[in-house]
């Protein structure tokens, strides 16, 4: 199966904080492999900007060093790696001064008949002053699109003062706001799933469904991001955005096309349909960790205050919280949505769990009849499973066992599975917006978000230890114990 290369427009890419770990482990090893997949045309030009000084050629060697590190191959790939590295120019540019603007200015003026885009993939500190002089140097005008990323604020509050600077700039067709969880091939696959198959969805709703998880977990700790991390937390790093995304695209309406605003309206509807959880109930169907020295892959670990440097932070590094999307399709139907840094696994999957068979017609010697499930799983090992009940092979009486029909993209399909950020990239490109969040459903997450994070505060409650290396605080089990359900087993 090969996939089809659509190549998109001429275009000068600019990167703020072009040094820095997003656009060395993400966003150059992205363009590298687009290159060479034969979707840049020859006159596509990306320009590093930064504060550091250096030249053109000493901006390539960093590149040509970070496309080594994060893509398998690269190294040996000359001549390829050659001309990717022939695109690249240098501005060094104060973000919060005037030093370079001119400069930057009379280059992209002299890029010509190319999509200006300008990716800032810097601290979001930088967004409004970087924004405010895109402006007044002349940078915003002709079609130029401004790509930011998370965090984006850090409650409702912040997020609208956010929204505001950049909207004072870029009229809102022209921001793209990455979740690079929505350019995962698995993630786009849901949308495949759901609305390219009829058999589905007339059993996705509360008469079928029991009920929906959706498990993010990671096996890594803060690593060196421990100082930004301390001032965020789990829900705001990856609740907030990455799994309340996932929770949409399983519940939303089938939108009418996947036209940006369509599928949007259907995210935005859902994400207002969200049932509160406050003061009153946030004891109850929300669970904080943080974790303990413990064990990873096989090696003892540091726990997070140690990682961090100190003793006092009361940081979530896990939440484990169960979601209800108060709707006629959904009503009744918890979404237990669980995420963590340091867990037994890197393993991300959405599980819809059917209501179990009505009436058994077989006696109790066949063994247990389990509920069917969808295991979509996201990362790793990316594919669907869906678990039947089958008779055991062989004579000798009926007996039943819970089997996965099983599609593991990686044995069907023998394509690489693309980065999230290569598709988000060119998407940014073409104008297609479908991928990224509009500025209404990043506010309306804060707005389900901001009442947690107050009613924690109200708390005033540690968050509970676990240890590095396993599944999360016990609370986090019992949460979903006590509804008298389990949290799926790796390996499902
Ligand atoms: C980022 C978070 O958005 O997503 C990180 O800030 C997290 O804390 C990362 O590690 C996870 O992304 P992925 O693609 O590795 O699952």
């Amino acid at each position: 199966m090969t996939s089809r290369v659509i190549p998109v427009p001429p275009f000068v890419l600019t990167v703020f904080g072009a040094t820095g770990d997003l656009a060395r482990r993400k966003l150059l090893p992205a363009l590298f492999q687009r290159d060479i997949g034969g979707q840049l045309p020859a006159e596509a030009v990306i320009v590093g900007v930064a504060r550091r000084t250096m030249t053109p050629d000493d901006f390539r060697a960093l590149a040509r060093a970070a496309v080594a590190e994060h893509v398998p191959g690269a190294a040996g790939a000359g001549p390829e790696l050659d001309r990717f590295l022939a695109r690249l120019r240098y501005v060094v540019v104060d973000a919060e001064g005037e030093t370079g603007w001119t400069d930057l200015a009379t280059m992209i003026a002299g890029l010509s008949g190319r999509v200006p885009v300008h990716y800032l993939a810097t601290a979001p500190q930088l967004f409004g002053p970087i924004c405010e002089r895109l402006g007044r140097f002349g940078l915003s005008g002709n079609d130029a699109r401004v790509v930011i990323e998370k965090p984006i604020g850090r409650d409702l509050a912040s997020a609208v003062q956010v929204n505001e600077v950049i909207g004072k700039v870029f009229p809102e067709e022209r921001v793209y706001r990455i979740d690079h969880y929505l350019g995962k091939e698995t993630v786009q696959n849901l949308m495949a799933l759901r609305f390219a198959n009829a058999l589905f969805e007339p059993l996705w709703n509360s008469a079928h469904v029991d009920h929906v998880q959706i498990t993010v977990a990671e096996s890594l700790g803060v690593e060196g991001r421990a100082s930004y991390y301390d001032t965020a937390g789990t829900l705001r790093d990856m609740v907030q955005n990455h799994l309340l995304q996932l929770l949409c695209l399983v519940a939303m309406e089938p939108p009418p096309s996947l036209e940006a605003d369509a599928l949007r309206d259907e995210k935005l509807k859902v994400l207002r349909a969200l049932k509160p959880i406050d003061q009153r109930n946030a004891a109850s169907v929300t669970v904080r960790g943080q974790y303990r020295a413990g064990a990873s892959s096989g090696g003892a670990v540091p726990g997070y205050l140690e990682e961090l440097g100190s003793h006092l932070s009361r940081t979530e590094t896990f939440v484990a919280l169960k979601a209800e999307v108060a709707n006629w399709r959904w009503a009744g139907v918890p979404f237990y949505l669980r995420t963590g840094k340091r867990l037994a696994a890197r393993v991300s999957e959405i599980v819809i769990g059917f209501r179990p068979v009505p009436h058994s017609a077989f006696d109790a010697s066949v063994g247990p009849i389990l509920p069917n499930q969808l295991v979509i799983r996201l990362q790793p090992d990316e594919g669907v499973k869906l678990w039947l009940m089958i008779k055991d092979p062989g004579p000798g009486g009926i007996r039943l066992s819970h089997v996965p029909l099983d599609m593991t993209f990686a044995e069907a399909f023998k394509a690489r599975n693309p980065d999230a950020y290569e598709r988000l990239i060119l998407d940014v490109v073409r104008g297609n917006q479908t991928l990224f969040m509009r500025r209404d459903e990043v506010e309306a997450a804060w707005r389900w978000i901001d009442p947690i994070l107050e009613a924690w505060r109200n708390m005033d409650e540690p968050p509970r230890p676990y240890t590095a290396g396993t599944w999360g605080p016990s609370a986090s089990i019992a949460l979903i114990e006590r509804d008298g359900r389990t949290w799926q087993e790796d390996g499902a």
